[in-house]
């Protein structure tokens, strides 16, 4: 019989990304997804636990689920992510009514995580690392694409900075095979992708196993991927400063199809903050980066992630911060105050800078970002883009949708034929969040 499913997704493009497989593996077991929690047969929270408050917001969403389970004692409630690797067993002090717990690492096995809680009407939990099976259910046989796909390349992150829960919920740096990856790649161009964008939780490191087993790195999958026809840009999410090798920046040189933007995020502009944070790298470091980059891509824009308020940040650490931003004129940027992670180095610093005063500091620094995006997006007002059409417009039914190289979306009129399509326009305006184009 046919069943339905409902899926819940926090957090990065990594928890979205896993969601869809979550969709792919559940749909061969005839799970149908729905977008009603009150009509589904089994309920998934995929959750992220990368700030503030992410336990609080699940427990508070698995009450609301509850109450669904009460009516229905037959509905599955599973929890998996961030949150469910960090705190496991634990979960079911607080909601003995779920049913399934699993890491991202363990999405694979739910199928089989189901059929046991079916059989033994007993919780099952696995949120364990290892060798990653996940990798093998990767492939996409899905046969309605967009233009445009994710593609995860590697898992985990060796990196541990010192904020940063990631390591001890994703576990260690694992790349997928090499050739896994171009055969998927190639199968998708010829259903009609046009763009692919790399994931991982930090891209840089990926060392993946060829078939004849030698290993290949990120410049070299780069190269490879840029040879498939048909496919016509390349993005990647995230990279890090110390692994931004002298290799990929000439990539940039060599690939067209690598966009003319990059998310390279810094965190802070201070030395002092940046060691405290275990980065490994220097402001110099980084700018040094940016600015071998321009000199092969003029024109690349770049964004960036920020935390504010790290334990010790005085104001002229700030204003190092603030000074790095005027210097690098950034595209974009997330930017967060600092939040304590159980378990990580930095919760155990000592945190003397008020609340006010990180909230201040934080409104200052987007105020500083809000005003670069404007004047990037000023400067292509008039300019020819060319814009990959995504679908029709989500405020605007009527109007198309698509993205220009640097991430932007633009609506224009147009002909529904042009979906799935690169285009040419020209931009007449620009919104808050958007820019307005016209065919050419
Ligand atoms: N590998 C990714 C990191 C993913 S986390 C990368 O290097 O970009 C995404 C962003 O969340 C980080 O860049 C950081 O700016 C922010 N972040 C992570 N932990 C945080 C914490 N404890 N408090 C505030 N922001 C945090
Ligand atoms: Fe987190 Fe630093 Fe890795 S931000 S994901 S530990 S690179």
């Amino acid at each position: 019989m046919i069943k339905k499913l409902y899926i819940k997704t926090w957090g990065c493009q990594m928890n979205v990304y896993d969601s869809s497989k979550i969709i792919n593996i559940l749909n061969k077991k005839k799970y149908l997804i729905t977008k009603i929690d009150l009509e589904a047969d089994i309920l998934i929270l995929n959750t992220c636990s990368i700030r503030d408050k992410s336990q609080e917001k699940v427990f508070h969403q698995l009450g609301r689920w509850k109450k669904i389970k009460k009516k229905n004692p037959k509905i599955i409630i599973c929890v998996g992510g961030c949150v469910a690797s960090q705190e496991g067993e634990e979960i079911l002090k607080r909601a003995k009514y779920v049913n399934i717990i699993f890491g991202p690492q363990n999405i694979h096995d739910l199928p089989n995580m189901i059929d046991n809680f079916l059989k033994n009407n007993k919780t099952v939990i696995k949120i364990n690392f290892g060798k990653i099976k996940k990798f093998d259910y990767y492939f996409n046989f899905k046969k309605n694409f967009k233009s445009t796909a994710l593609i995860s390349i590697m898992e985990g992150c060796n990196k541990y900075c010192t904020f940063c829960i990631v390591p001890y919920t994703r576990g260690f740096e694992i790349s997928r095979p090499c050739d896994d990856i171009i055969r998927e790649i190639v199968f998708l161009s010829k259903n009609g992708v046009k763009e692919v964008n790399l994931l991982g939780q930090n891209v840089n490191a990926y060392k993946g196993k060829k078939n004849d087993g030698k290993i290949c790195n990120f410049s070299s999958l780069l190269h490879l991927i840029s040879n498939i026809n048909g496919i016509e840009r390349i993005r990647f999410l995230t990279s890090h400063p110390i692994e931004f090798t002298e290799d990929i920046i000439e990539a940039y040189e060599y690939i067209p199809k690598i966009v003319n933007f990059l998310h390279l995020p810094v965190q802070s502009g201070s030395n002092k903050i940046l060691e405290l944070m275990q980065r490994l790298y220097t402001v110099e470091e980084y700018k040094n980066i940016i600015k071998k980059i321009t000199s092969i891509r003029p024109n690349i824009q770049i964004s960036s992630d920020f935390i504010i308020g790290f334990p010790g940040e005085t104001k002229s650490d700030f204003e190092d911060t603030m000074k790095l931003i005027n210097d690098i004129n950034f595209d974009a940027s997330f930017s967060f105050i600092y939040s304590p992670r159980p378990g990580t180095p930095a919760s155990e610093f000592k945190d003397n800078v008020s609340l006010k005063e990180k909230k201040n500091r934080l409104y200052i620094l987007q105020n500083r970002i809000n005003q670069q995006t404007i004047s990037w997006s000023r400067r292509m007002l008039g300019s020819i883009q060319k814009v990959l059409v995504e679908g029709i417009s989500k405020k605007n039914n009527l109007k198309l949708s698509g993205r220009t190289e640097n991430n932007r979306i633009v609506n224009f009129s147009g002909n529904n034929k042009m979906i799935g399509k690169f285009i040419y326009l020209k931009i007449t305006g620009i919104k808050p969040h958007s820019l307005r184009g016209e065919i050419i």
